[in-house]
């Protein structure tokens, strides 16, 4: 059970407060009762009609998908290709939470709340994203960390980042770099080290937030539970 007016709200009728002006004009109808009184609570099973309209409404759903490689980050695609919402087995229409490079593997999250997906992806929020990036060169440590520092990627400077240098292996000529960042621009990690001079062979998101990959191989995903929910509401709202 929520309160009508958030229900009409994540239903996309319109704004909360244009909603609780509907019920307190008596425009709403709960189960073809009308409901005019703000504290009223409802379920997603339940019948709304407001000014003759039924509500579609849809049980929000939030899943933690491990992304294969080779896969696309979109709803669908024109060309037939695989998308993350052919992995998932659900009867609603879910959206992934911002975009992993097709060739990139890892942590997204899919689901059909707009209202969290617009927070989780406003860059005001700074919400902290952890990558592992494969570099298939020797290192140098300084010039690595300079990622700190920021680089100019499409002509804006980079906000803040941490570097942890996981391994550098001069056998095998390659190095492997654990790179924090919290906004989510287009292409951001392989653009980052391409301005440093350096090309990621590979790159994978091991975490969102508080939100790790824990328990899940590549190609399998999880439900959040309400606390994980929640918790991803807080983060946003916490933030100035
Ligand atoms: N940065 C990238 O370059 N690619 C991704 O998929 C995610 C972040």
């Amino acid at each position: 059970m929520e309160r009508l007016q958030k229900i009409i709200a994540n239903s996309g009728y319109c704004s909360r407060r244009k909603a609780e002006e509907l019920i307190l004009n008596g425009k709403v109808k709960v189960n073809g009762e009308v409901v005019n009184t703000l504290g009223s609570k409802a379920s997603y099973n339940d019948t709304i009609v407001i000014n003759g309209v039924t509500l579609k409404l849809e049980n929000k759903e939030y899943i933690l998908l491990y992304k294969p490689r080779g896969v696309l980050s979109s709803a669908h695609d024109d060309k037939g290709r695989k998308t993350v919402t052919d992995i998932v087995d659900s009867l609603n229409r879910l959206y992934p939470v911002g975009r992993l490079d097709y060739d990139t593997s890892g942590l997204i999250l899919l689901t059909n709340d707009g209202e969290l997906t617009n927070l989780l992806i406003h860059p005001s929020h700074e919400v902290e994203k952890v990558y592992i990036a494969k570099i298939d060169d020797v290192v140098i440590p300084s010039k690595v960390k300079s990622l700190e520092k920021g680089v100019i990627i499409d002509g804006k400077k980079t906000g803040k980042a941490k570097v942890k240098i996981k391994k550098i292996d001069k056998k095998k000529k390659c190095s492997i770099i654990e790179l924090t960042i919290y906004e989510g621009r287009n292409h951001q990690v392989k653009k980052m080290f391409e301005a440093i001079g350096y090309y990621v062979s590979k790159l994978k998101r091991e975490r969102f937030s508080f939100l790790t990959l824990d328990g899940l191989k590549s190609g399998e995903y999880r439900h959040l539970n309400i606390k994980e929910v929640k918790k991803l509401y807080a983060v946003c709202k916490n933030v100035k």
